[in-house]
């Protein structure tokens, strides 16, 4: 027998992209490289060499997909900007061409009843800005927080939630300790600095925003927050855990909604950095009050200590190479105190484990440590290899399933207390998957890369009825 679990009234259904994994057009109409382009020409850091000089070309095909979204019945839909076509420079004159296309992709999603969810930063920095440290130099939080401004005057008035940052963890920790991300540093004290100028950019931008939106605009950031377990129940082992939970989760959580760093973070990290990178103000200017918080949930991780051993086990294999990421023990980026360590399947197409239970007890865990702020799951997903049919169509049951499972995670969280307010499906259509290029498949629409056609798949049809029925069946 079915059984249906209903959302609440006024539940936020919807899909999301990013600027750099869909819209190609890396050249058009004054748009310069970002940091993204130029990581991609480096050789053996994206998979198959790929780029995102085309991806899905979605620059040039904007109004057919937003015709797609609104046949899929989509209420919502969350997009990014990218900063190299808007402020190409990073700083200096705004590019009108590269503006006009986010008020037209606005009007559009408005004329089609969409409601716009809007990132202003998905990853792209200009690389003008890079090339003067970027993220580590603290002059690039005052150019974020213009370009915030730019597109806080220039949509404001029509987008009602804009999120600041996407995953900033991936920014800082990916970017530069692990450096498979670009800009491909491997430097933990650049990690860590980048992760609190970050965060001093979200808070300033909140900030600035809130003197050029309308009073009932929401702010945001969106968090990928680890969900983290112990490998074993040894005491060095929950110790391992709760330094990534620090590194990972509470180095932005804590700040931005608390008005501090933790104190067990800035004991653990004191050999790798004194963080005299933090300035009288900067917390209370990070603290600024958001409306709600942007989750985006994968998989768990499990963490073991970092003993000789396994230190031992990882050395000489462990390199800057994404396809290792899962393959036993890997150092946690930003950190040498703890290691991520394989977990039991099923996994999905990037091998990730699939553990729907493991989202409802990370939503508890911020309602109940930050009980004040109300959550959107700004993304979650899986990536399979689909394949189009020789009927036409792609079967993604698979995806479908984890989909369904974990939807029924968040309901459970609901249940429990959490305040879940939306919840949007990585991704609306397959696209450029970062160091994998486009190796992964994580829409529920397929993507031809030959001929770019669009193909809905089952789960695009399947996630139509949950936003009808407002209700998911299991
Ligand atoms: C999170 C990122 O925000 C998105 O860009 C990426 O494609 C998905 N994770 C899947 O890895």
């Amino acid at each position: 027998m079915t059984h249906r679990l209903h959302f609440p009234d006024h539940f936020t259904w919807g899909s999301a992209t990013a600027a750099y994994q869909i819209e190609g057009a890396a050249n058009a109409d004054g748009r310069l490289p970002s940091i993204w382009d130029v990581f991609c020409q480096v050789p053996g850091k994206v998979r198959n060499g790929d780029t995102g000089d085309v991806a899905d070309d979605h620059y040039h095909r904007m109004e057919g997909d937003l015709d797609l979204m609104a046949a899929l019945g989509l209420p919502s839909y969350r997009f990014s900007v990218s900063w190299p076509r808007v402020v190409p420079g990073g700083s200096g004159p705004v590019n009108a061409a590269g503006l006009d296309f986010y008020q037209r992709l606005v009007d559009g999603l408005l004329e089609r009843n969409i409601t716009p969810l809007l990132t202003l930063y998905h990853w792209d920095l200009p690389q003008a800005l890079q090339n003067d440290g970027g993220w580590t130099n603290r002059e690039t939080v005052g150019r974020f927080v213009d370009y915030a401004e730019v597109i806080g005057r220039a949509l404001g008035d029509r987008v009602p939630t804009i999120t600041t940052l996407n995953e900033p963890w991936c920014s800082a920790f990916l970017g530069h300790s692990s450096g498979v991300h670009a800009p491909g540093i491997t430097d933990n004290a650049a990690a860590i600095t980048a992760a609190h100028h970050l965060n001093l950019a979200h808070g300033r931008a909140v900030t600035a925003l809130r003197a050029v939106v309308p009073s009932s605009t929401q702010l945001s950031i969106t968090l990928n927050l680890a969900q983290v377990y112990p490998a074993t129940d040894t005491p060095a082992d929950v110790e391992a855990a709760s330094h990534v939970d620090a590194i990972a989760n509470r180095i932005f959580l804590d700040p931005i909604l608390r008005g501090a760093y933790p104190s067990d973070l800035l004991h653990t990290t004191r050999h790798i950095t004194n963080w005299a990178f933090v300035a009288e103000g900067d917390l209370t200017d990070i603290n600024a009050p958001i409306d709600v918080l942007g989750v985006n949930f994968y998989a768990p991780s499990r963490v073991t200590a970092a003993t000789d051993e396994v230190r031992a086990q990882v050395t000489g294999r462990w390199v800057n190479d994404p396809s290792q990421a899962d393959a036993g023990a890997s150092p946690w980026p930003g950190t040498d105190l703890a290691y991520s360590v394989s977990q039991p399947g099923p996994y999905t197409g990037m091998g990730w484990p699939i553990v729907p239970e493991s989202f409802t007890d990370l939503l508890l865990r911020v309602r109940r440590d930050y009980p004040e702020i109300p959550m959107v799951i700004t993304e979650n997903g899986a990536s399979f290899d689909d394949e189009v049919t020789s009927d036409g169509e792609v079967h993604d049951a698979d995806r479908i399933d984890y989909v369904r499972r974990h939807l029924a995670a968040v309901h459970a969280a609901i249940q429990g207390g959490a305040d879940v307010r939306g919840y949007y499906l990585w991704s609306f259509m397959d696209n450029f998957e970062w160091a994998w290029g486009y190796s992964k498949r994580f829409g529920m629409v397929h993507v031809d890369y030959d001929s770019l056609a669009r193909t809905p798949k089952d789960s695009a049809l399947w996630f139509r009825d949950v936003i009808k029925n407002n209700a998911v069946e299991l």
